[in-house]
């Protein structure tokens, strides 16, 4: 893990961990599914496949050692609940008060606002944006092929995500995986803001509209320039920072406005913008603690799982 920046400081969280590489073994994976609430375990013990079971896993890892480390919560008190629409937020010690519809928690003691915290995992990595403050949804995705049609026919299937705007701006790049790159970036997009106000599906996602700045994005920066039209008007009170996490991996973190109980800051107020730090498995459970008893059946379970389902892609690229 390299060491923190500017904004980390100031309270910007941004890991990643690339579940994509991780092989487990059986110790460790009996360590983490101890180490998570029984719930979640018996959660991630139903998924068919291994790729889903270690990023669900890797996902509630990330989220534990953030309220452990960041907010000073001893591991074995953590308790994460999900709101109605599946939006995981802090709901115990008690001493922490959370609010249900930002999913945003505040430690009584502090002045710098509620930290608000999000995960997402797909493709090869699961990530974590937290912040203070502000309201944050984070979202990732990987340029991927479409599994079972052309690529004109999955946009033609997916007319109605996105705006005319946005059609005319994904269609305009040079070549087919070009095109799917923009998708992709404006599904993290759309998404991000969608997982910071909580609301899930059911969210018209014509609503949202994003307008990309001219300066192209690239590895190793994240760009901040991006701006949001809701309801045809710019939203000025919302930030979106995008990074690539590799070549293939596109990430929007949104940053709004908090909850008028929890405003302590303004988007517009935040440090610089701070890149996503990667994590190997024993920085995720540096800090962790067991909170059930080692269940051997669980890496029998788990073995058996076949990483991924087989998959027929279009070869256009
Ligand atoms: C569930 C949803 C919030 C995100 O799902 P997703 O993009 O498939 O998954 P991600 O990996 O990005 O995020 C999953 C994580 O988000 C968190 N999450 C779940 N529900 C959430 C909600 N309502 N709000 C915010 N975060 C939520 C959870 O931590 C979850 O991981 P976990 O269950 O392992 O803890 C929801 O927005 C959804 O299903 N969206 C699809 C809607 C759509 O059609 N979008 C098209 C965009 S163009």
């Amino acid at each position: 893990m390299t060491g923190w920046d500017r904004g980390e400081e100031m309270g910007s969280v941004r890991w990643a961990f690339r579940c994509g590489s991780w092989t487990p073994n059986r110790c460790d994976w009996l360590f983490a599914a101890r180490c998570i609430q029984r719930e979640e375990k018996d959660r991630i013990g139903q998924f068919v496949f291994a790729k889903d079971a270690k990023s669900a896993m890797a996902g509630r890892l990330l989220l534990r050692r953030f309220v452990c480390e960041r907010m000073g919560v001893p591991w074995t008190e953590i308790r994460l609940e999900r709101s109605p629409r599946g939006k995981p937020y802090l709901a115990a010690p008690l001493k922490v008060h959370h609010t249900h519809a930002s999913c945003s928690v505040r430690v009584s003691s502090d002045s710098g606002g509620a930290w608000s915290f999000n995960l997402s995992h797909q493709g090869d990595y699961a990530v974590l944006a937290a912040e203070r403050g502000v309201q944050v949804g984070v979202d990732i995705m990987k340029t991927t092929m479409p599994g079972s049609s052309s690529v004109p026919e999955f946009f033609r299937i997916m007319t109605r995500q996105f705006t005319a705007h946005e059609w005319s701006v994904i269609q305009s790049a040079s070549s087919e995986h070009q095109q799917l790159a923009a998708f992709y970036r404006h599904w993290a997009l759309k998404e991000s803001f969608i997982k910071a106000i909580g609301t899930g599906l059911g969210f018209n996602l014509q609503r949202v509209e994003f307008h990309l700045p001219s300066e192209p994005l690239t590895q190793d920066r994240v760009l901040r320039q991006t701006k949001m039209h809701l309801d045809e008007e710019e939203e000025a009170d919302w930030i979106f920072e995008e990074s690539l996490l590799d070549v293939d991996h596109h990430v929007a973190v949104a940053l709004g406005p908090a909850d008028k109980a929890d405003a302590a800051r303004h988007p517009s107020s935040l440090p610089p913008p701070t890149t996503f730090t990667l994590l190997s498995f024993s920085d995720l459970t540096a800090s962790a603690s067991p909170l059930t008893e080692e269940d051997p059946a669980y890496w029998d379970s788990f073995k058996m799982k076949a990483e991924a389902p087989q998959r027929q892609t279009h070869t256009s690229k």
